[in-house]
């Protein structure tokens, strides 16, 4: 199911950027579609890791989360007006910030996964490598931060897609349908 938040582009720029919560499939749908497009696929967790040499969870346990928060800021300032071709997924909280979300959108068409507590719960029972699941009763943790996070996700995004039920091949071809459709009105072809 696919629906419009603010359906405007601010400019073209022809990168695609999946936010979400944790597990709702930026990685799996974010790869799959940048092989349908033929574009980069790049992950914000990943080129923090590269970056500080350490995994997310060391970070957060030998730096904070606040250092953490911080290193996605100037990710995303330095990718700026750089970004090119490329399908990003966003780690779970960099939204949260008012000045991430500016960025995104400049950034490109913004992604919403959707997914239901219910699922997430499903998809990261088990999970070791996510620290803010690590501790506490997993489907309270899940539900309570959803409930702040929903709508701050929402204000984030220029579409959202809900994924409880549909494979990442299929997330990936609304997409496309999407993004193709701004394309052409952009370039008006
Ligand atoms: C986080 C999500 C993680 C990672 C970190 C914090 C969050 O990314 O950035 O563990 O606050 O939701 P994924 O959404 O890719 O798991």
């Amino acid at each position: 199911m696919m629906s419009k938040l603010n359906p405007n582009m601010n400019k073209l720029n022809p990168n695609i950027i999946l936010i979400g919560f944790m597990g709702s499939g930026k990685t799996s749908t974010g790869e799959v579609l940048a092989g349908k497009l033929g574009l980069r696929f790049q992950d914000t967790d990943l080129m923090i890791e590269r970056k500080e040499k350490a995994a997310v969870s060391d970070i957060f346990t030998e730096k904070g989360e606040g250092y953490f928060r911080d290193m996605e800021t100037e990710l995303l300032l330095e990718l700026k007006d750089k970004l090119v071709n490329t399908v990003l997924s966003a780690g779970g909280g960099l939204p949260l910030r008012e000045e991430n979300r500016t960025l995104l959108k400049e950034l490109g068409l913004v992604v919403y996964l959707e997914v239901t507590a219910q699922e997430a719960v499903i998809r990261l029972n088990g999970d070791t490598t996510r620290p803010l699941l690590a501790e506490g009763n997993l489907k309270e943790r899940v539900s309570d931060m959803l409930k702040v996070r929903s709508p701050i996700y929402e204000q984030a995004a220029h579409i959202k897609i809900l994924t409880d039920n549909i494979t990442p091949e299929e997330a990936a071809d609304l997409i496309i349908r999407e993004y193709e459709k701004r394309l052409q009105e952009y370039t008006g072809k």
